[in-house]
């Protein structure tokens, strides 16, 4: 049987995230062990930035580990079909073949297969996908059909609610055992953000080889370079870390607009950092801007920070001066408040016409504008 290898969407495996949070890590022990006792397909449903993919990529790379098979890794778009994911008649070397497309070749190999973004593809390509039934579990196309027990299939979406999703068809939601997934608590939501930021904060760039006494190696009279990973150090400090951290989930908590179709995650923690990195670079100390000590507004706005930051209300002004509260205002301070307010802005898609938030876009502006120092 030939197979279709343009693309092996074979997981690698040394790219996969570890999982931190430790509502994140119960979770996925969990997970392993519904996978080693049964072979109902796992479907991962929830929030855009909740960590779907990331656990369900972990879960590929323990179960490929520890039993020896292979780990594939595909989002599946509009441009699917059930010939090119499944099996299918396809035109090789000009005659019609039966051909083995990503689950066919997974099903013989008892792999381990994540399909991510179920819910960009098509409603017929999902009906396909009802060929894995648990222990019923086989893949048909005219007179051929291949046993596709064992194998271990998860699924993974956002919600419809989100913009670009589609619904799920009844018997397909019937043959799969959802789990939800939701924002993490304050405390691991902030260790996840520490770990996206710590990632993102890094280029592919092309270094000069050294040898083992710290020269450049020169060959043929030029230098010799290739491409590492370096890491941009994080000049962000921590309290204002936290701020952004409290300030997404204040939003996401909101009474007042309904912020449900505009996603705040951690991806937008990581981007506001990223943007006050690079500010932080260039920018010169400067003394405590009036903004937070003269004005109208700055009892409220101190307060403010310090229940962000500290996760209590402070009464004495003097925490203000020192500690967690004075690196976030030093820290703005230098930057410039309307510079930091750009960035934040920035980080939470403000500027972005985004679809998907066509109603209430007004008042979710405002709130974001208003809520920012
Ligand atoms: N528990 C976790 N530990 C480490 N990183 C995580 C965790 N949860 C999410 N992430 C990271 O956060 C970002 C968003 O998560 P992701 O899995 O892409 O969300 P989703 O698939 O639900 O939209 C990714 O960079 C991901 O690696
Ligand atoms: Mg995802």
């Amino acid at each position: 049987m030939p197979t279709l290898d343009v693309n092996t969407h074979t997981l690698n495996l040394n790219k996969v995230p570890k999982i931190v949070g430790t509502e994140q890590k119960a979770k996925l022990a969990l997970l392993y062990m519904m996978l080693e006792e049964n072979d109902v397909p796992l479907y991962l449903t929830g929030d855009s930035g909740s960590g779907k993919t990331a656990l369900g990529q972990r879960l590929a790379k323990e179960w490929s580990q520890r039993n020896s098979v292979p780990a594939y890794y595909v989002k599946v778009s509009q441009d699917d079909t059930k010939t090119s994911l499944m099996l299918g008649f396809q035109l090789v070397d000009g005659s019609t073949k039966l051909v083995d497309g990503l689950l066919a070749k997974a099903a013989r190999q008892k792999a381990f297969v994540f399909i991510d973004e179920l819910t960009h593809s098509t409603t017929d390509l999902i009906l396909s996908l009802n060929a894995f039934d648990g222990a019923e579990s086989v893949i048909t196309v005219g007179e051929e059909s291949i046993d596709a027990t064992g194998m271990k299939i998860i699924y993974g979406s956002n919600l419809s609610s989100h913009a670009g999703n589609i619904r799920l068809p009844q018997s397909f939601a019937n043959r799969v055992l959802p789990i939800p997934f939701d924002y993490p608590n304050a405390a691991d939501e902030y260790e996840i953000s520490m770990e996206v930021i710590r990632k993102s904060l890094v280029v592919h760039r092309l270094m000069p080889v050294v040898d083992s006494r710290g020269n450049k190696v020169v060959r043929d009279g030029v230098e010799v370079k290739e491409y590492k990973n370096v890491q941009t150090p994080l000049r962000v400090p921590e309290p204002v870390i936290k701020y952004i951290v409290s300030l997404i989930r204040d939003l996401r908590g909101s009474k007042e607009i309904d912020m449900g179709s505009y996603p705040l995650s951690v991806r937008n923690v990581s981007k506001t950092i990223l943007y006050l990195n690079t500010m932080a670079r260039i920018a010169r100390p400067k003394g405590v801007d009036d903004y937070f000590t003269k004005g109208s507004n700055q009892e409220s706005t101190r307060r403010r920070i310090n229940k962000r930051i500290l996760d209590r209300d402070v009464d004495d002004s003097s925490a203000l001066t020192t500690g967690p509260a004075a690196d976030f205002i030093g820290f703005v301070s230098t930057i410039g408040v309307e510079q930091f307010r750009n960035a934040v802005l920035s980080g939470l898609n403000y500027y972005s016409d985004t679809e998907g938030y066509d109603i209430g876009e007004q008042a979710i502006k405002q709130q974001l504008y208003a809520s920012v120092v």
